[in-house]
């Protein structure tokens, strides 16, 4: 039996040594197929980043949540380096735990990455090696749009072809490919649930938003779906 948890959803993910843990920005992924957070769950339509937190919110959660896990694990004898990802529904009880997983979330990655000023290929070495470095955060807000296949989540059609170009974008807008396949003929086509997650930076949220969905315009093909109202709740 599970307990029903009403509320809102965020990505909480931290870098961890086993003994120390740092947050990431907190993304907030959307779940729905549909706006409104309507229809059948998915893996995840869409994603905003940062969300500012109160204090006494972010206390709780390291505080209650955090820490513990860490605590736990050390005592255990686990030593975890890398990447904790807790799914957390904040509900009127406060945060609780819905998920763990020991990897970065899809798609919270995508507007994650964009805010660390860091080499993340020297953060994460230094990581599997039990040093935790410290990072800068860039003055930027992100948000990324899923474009998803005719069908999905329950029966995705693979193989239609994408009209636009794929690899148009810039510094602000781009496209992360997730389910797409390129012939040898340079044809792209649909090869998978989620297919592409359009990315918009900007300085403040409505500007990364404006920007994911003027990428997301670059693309499309049969029976396309995506969710006009990311980041919605956060504006
Ligand atoms: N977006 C949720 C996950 O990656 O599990």
């Amino acid at each position: 039996l599970e307990e029903f948890q009403p509320g809102w959803e965020l990505s909480y993910i931290v870098l961890t040594n086993g003994r120390e843990a740092r947050e990431l920005p907190v993304a907030q992924d959307h779940k729905r197929l549909q706006d409104n957070d309507e229809g059948p769950n998915t893996g995840g339509m869409g994603t905003v980043a940062p969300l500012q937190l109160n204090e006494t919110l972010r206390g709780r959660i390291e505080e209650d949540i955090v820490d513990p896990t860490i605590r736990l694990l050390e005592k255990k004898g686990m030593v975890y380096r890398g990447i904790l990802f807790i799914g957390l529904m904040i509900t009127a009880d406060g945060p609780k735990v819905l998920e763990y997983n020991v990897r970065f979330g899809d798609p919270e990655t995508q507007v994650i990455l964009p805010l660390l000023d860091v080499d993340t290929g020297k953060l994460f070495h230094e990581l599997s090696r039990g040093r935790l470095l410290p990072f800068g955060l860039r003055q930027v807000h992100a948000a990324c749009v899923i474009m998803a296949a005719e069908g999905y989540p329950d029966n995705p059609v693979k193989g239609s072809p994408i009209q636009g170009d794929l690899l148009e974008g810039s510094i602000t807008n781009y496209f992360v490919h997730a389910g797409t396949r390129k012939s040898s003929e340079g044809e792209w086509s649909v090869n998978g649930g989620r297919v592409l997650g359009a990315v918009g930076l900007g300085s403040n949220l409505k500007e990364a938003i404006a920007c994911a969905y003027r990428q997301s315009d670059k693309a499309r093909w049969q029976g396309m779906q995506l969710r006009r109202d990311i980041g919605k709740k956060q504006l």
